[in-house]
């Protein structure tokens, strides 16, 4: 995990640092039990890995993964303050938004996660032709995403890479033979 010697909550991080090395910096959204981004860090050793995760015992399990892995860290945090506020500008080379929370209810779809706000901070947050992979197995909601993508500038839609790992979410899902809806966008520059 990040200590709280190297980050502060005012300041972006000094991925350098944190990492101890330079390395293209891929980020897992509301990473759960770490399944997905311990296996990717795996087979990608020459990349820097960032598991971002609310709760502390998704964050514990993510931990016990990644202890055998020098190029994973973790952050209990907020995904969109993170993205926000502790990622620099231009320094990420993928996101991955895997099974967001779908909130269904109609009451509580203003907690998800996907927002203009959000997408623009992604943007922002992504080096040059950078990419953000979502999925989700909420048919509503992968409708949502769309349209919120659609409604801002800078961002093209790509194709789905098929060959990576299974996270938890996505193994239950395909043991149960679901749908799953991708939608990959990558930076563009706006047309002016
Ligand atoms: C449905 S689970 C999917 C977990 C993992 N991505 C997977 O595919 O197995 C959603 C995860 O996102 C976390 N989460 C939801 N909203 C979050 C937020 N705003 N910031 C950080 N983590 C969040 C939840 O705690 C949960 O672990």
């Amino acid at each position: 995990m990040i200590s709280q010697s190297q980050y502060s909550l005012a300041n972006r991080l000094d991925l350098e640092k944190i990492f101890g090395r330079k390395a293209p910096l891929h980020v897992d959204l509301g990473c759960g039990d770490g399944s997905f981004l311990c296996a990717l860090a795996q087979r990608l050793p020459d990349k820097n890995f960032l598991g971002i995760e609310r709760l502390s015992g998704r964050v514990q399990s993510s931990a016990r993964k990644a202890a055998s892995l020098n190029n994973v860290r973790l952050l209990q945090m907020e995904s969109s303050y993170a993205v926000h506020y502790l990622l620099p500008a231009e320094s990420v080379e993928t996101f991955y938004l895997l099974f967001p929370d779908p909130w269904p209810k109609r009451r509580h779809q203003r907690r998800r996660i996907v927002t203009p706000d959000f997408l623009n901070s992604v943007r922002a947050a992504l080096e040059r032709n950078g990419v953000i992979y979502i999925a989700t197995d909420y048919l509503d909601y992968f409708r949502k995403i769309q349209e919120t993508a659609e409604s801002i500038r800078g961002f093209a839609i790509d194709e789905p890479d098929a060959d990576l790992p299974l996270s938890k979410f996505g193994l239950i899902f395909a043991q149960k033979s679901a749908t799953i809806y991708w939608l990959v966008l990558r930076k563009i520059s706006p047309v002016r």
